[in-house]
């Protein structure tokens, strides 16, 4: 039995998309199991260039079964457009799963997402607008649209009709024009019937590739300090990035998880608003931001960066059960006199190792840094940890240390060529 879930350590973005492909080339199975088309997961090879939203990373490989779960939200307009893109890009040749009990994002729901962050105004979480929590709300609120209605005209009528009434009723509150019911069911109704061949009970596939001995591998999104129960609430995204949501978001058992990669950055970024007790402004951070191409794959926002947090770290490897760690863009960190990796917060006057519960906690919280000299030499030829640059070696042997886990692969560069990998883990 071999299942791996790749986790985000961070505020996402770290990178979880290449190191899945890179894994995904040893996986029988590569399963999404949260959020939607708010990720977006770059994978580069062969000189190409793919930025997938909601489809899974192992698509590439006609081998590899792509299941999206039950727990995502899936939006089938863009998911069937993000589908043809990459046909027409040559990748036509793939096995794709999708949940009948996964949820559907409605356009009402982003019509929601825009509106809420409007009125919210300067306390505005920074969404990527893409109806994500307005579509989990719903299904918390047990008047959601799931797959299996969508792909049946007849449910599919019966639960719009009940839903849109509801949901009509709250934009007209908002000020916002209702949504037409025959206009809307047209329109999605036919995606319905286009997904309908990708349709079925993902748990049950799953059980039995993993009872045969698949190599199942379950790729993140976003990253556990956007968890809805752990991170910086509420600057957060709708759903669980963590280990511990995997079981339940694909619909397999807990015993069958083995090993939690954390993926994190040499340093840490942040789109969105939210406390971020190691962020950097002027130069620094735009030479980190420039190097790094610190910049949204969904919305294009330029990227908050900051020093390496081992605070949130370590508090995302505590929670989400993280036994192995890979380090991301650490060629970015070339060129830089002094690093800095932030150890502890200072909070009124205290010195904590852990991620307080509320925002005013978390906007006092101070970082503690130990300093430690940087590196010139260009990083991303490099094809093994003894060929990196002493001070570079010292900086993941520190990261180890202060997190008590064990870096297995680091990555220096975007193309799957620049990935070094220290250790079998999977
Ligand atoms: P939502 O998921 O669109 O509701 O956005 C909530 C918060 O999560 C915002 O701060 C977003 O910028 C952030 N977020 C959502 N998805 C991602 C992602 O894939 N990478 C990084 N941040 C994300």
């Amino acid at each position: 039995m071999s299942t791996l879930v790749v986790v985000g350590s961070q505020w996402g973005d770290e990178g979880k998309g290449k190191i899945t492909d890179y894994m995904a080339q040893e996986a029988d199975v590569v399963v999404r199991s949260q959020g939607g088309n708010n990720a977006g997961h770059t994978i580069t090879f062969d000189g190409n260039k793919y930025a997938l939203r909601s489809i899974p990373s192992g698509i590439f490989n006609p081998k590899i079964k792509n299941v999206m779960a039950n727990g995502m939200v899936i939006n089938p307009k863009q998911m069937l457009e993000e589908l043809k893109g990459l046909e027409e890009r040559g990748i036509k040749d793939y096995q794709l799963f999708i949940s009948n009990r996964a949820h559907v994002v409605m356009p009402y729901h982003q019509e929601l997402d825009g509106a809420y962050e409007q009125f919210k105004g300067d306390k505005k979480i920074g969404t990527t607008k893409r109806g994500i929590g307005p579509c989990y709300a719903d299904k918390a609120n047990r008047i959601g649209i799931r797959i299996g209605d969508l792909i049946n005209p007849e449910s599919f009528k019966l639960v719009l009709k009940d839903t849109l009434t509801i949901k009509n009723m709250e934009l007209k509150m908002l000020g916002l024009e209702p949504f037409d019911f025959d206009k809307i069911y047209n329109e999605y109704v036919q995606y319905g019937q286009e997904i309908k061949k990708y349709v079925c009970d993902t748990s049950l596939l799953l059980e039995e590739e993993i009872e045969k001995g698949s190599k199942v591998l379950f790729e993140g999104a976003q990253g556990v300090m956007l968890c809805l129960d752990h991170g910086s609430y509420p600057y957060v995204t709708s759903s669980s990035p963590t280990g511990a949501s995997v079981p339940l978001n694909a619909g397999v058992a807990p015993k069958y998880i083995n090993n939690i990669l954390g993926i994190c950055k040499a340093y840490t970024t942040r789109v969105g608003e939210g406390p971020f007790p190691t962020e950097l402004d002027g130069d620094l951070a735009h030479y980190i931001r420039e190097r790094g191409h610190e910049y949204g794959t969904v919305t294009k926002r330029p990227r908050r960066v900051g020093y390496l947090d081992c605070v949130a770290l370590n508090y995302a490897r505590r929670i989400s059960g993280i036994n192995y760690l890979a380090l991301m863009l650490f060629d970015v960190l070339s060129g830089l006199e002094t690093l800095k990796i932030c150890y502890a917060y200072e909070m009124d006057g205290k010195i904590i190792n852990t991620v307080p519960a509320t925002l005013e906690e978390y906007q006092n919280c101070k970082p503690l840094y130990i300093e430690m000299p940087g590196w010139e030499e260009d990083i991303t030829n490099v094809t093994s940890f003894d060929e990196l640059p002493l001070n570079a070696q010292n900086y993941i042997r520190k990261i180890e240390e202060l997190t008590k886990t064990e870096i297995v692969l680091f990555s220096v560069g975007p193309d799957r060529k620049q990935t070094i990998k220290l250790k079998e883990f999977f």
